[in-house]
């Protein structure tokens, strides 16, 4: 752990790290979706892209090897942040109402993904560390898939009506 940064080379360390620990609490929150869903043509996509995200780990733990670096996790506030936030709105919501909560929730983190992953691309790029920037590029394709597919039941469910009984 970083007690201060004085190189680009450190701030990427600790964003990657980071990474490392997004990847690590979505593998437990999908697990959670998975469970919550009263859909089964959700629950199917949620357990494919948890399967996806524990190589995204590996690729992450990849990254710090192609760099000479240990493997080093940083915290992660935002996904915590989701989690807690969809547990408890989940909690107080009908029985019938999670699956709206879900998808949001999938969506909102697949979009924070992206983000992050975009930004370490770039600097990846920057320092011409080619292979860490494509193994992130993978992580990043899955991601947008991942978004595409919860937008789309998204507009599934809304259109059906949300509710099950
Ligand atoms: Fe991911
Ligand atoms: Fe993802």
């Amino acid at each position: 752990m970083f007690e201060r940064f004085d190189t680009p080379e450190e701030i990427f360390s600790y964003k990657l790290g980071s990474a490392l620990s997004m990847e690590r609490q979505l593998v437990g929150l999908l697990g959670q979706l998975e469970q919550c869903t009263l859909r089964e043509e959700i629950r199917h996509p949620l357990a494919v892209h948890r399967k996806e995200t524990l190589q995204h780990i590996a690729n992450i733990e990849h990254c710090f090897k192609l760099l000479h670096e240990a493997v080093d996790d940083s915290p992660c506030g935002v996904i915590e942040a989701l989690a807690n936030e969809s547990k408890t709105m989940i909690k107080k919501s009908d029985d019938s109402l999670p699956d709206v909560l879900i998808l949001a929730v999938a969506t909102e983190a697949e979009h924070y993904e992206i983000a992050v992953y975009e930004t370490l691309i770039a600097n990846a790029e920057a320092r011409k560390a080619t292979a860490v920037a494509k193994l992130l590029s993978e992580n990043l394709a899955q991601d947008k898939h991942a978004l595409t597919v919860a937008r789309t039941l998204m507009t599934t469910i809304l259109e059906q009506g949300i509710a099950v009984a």
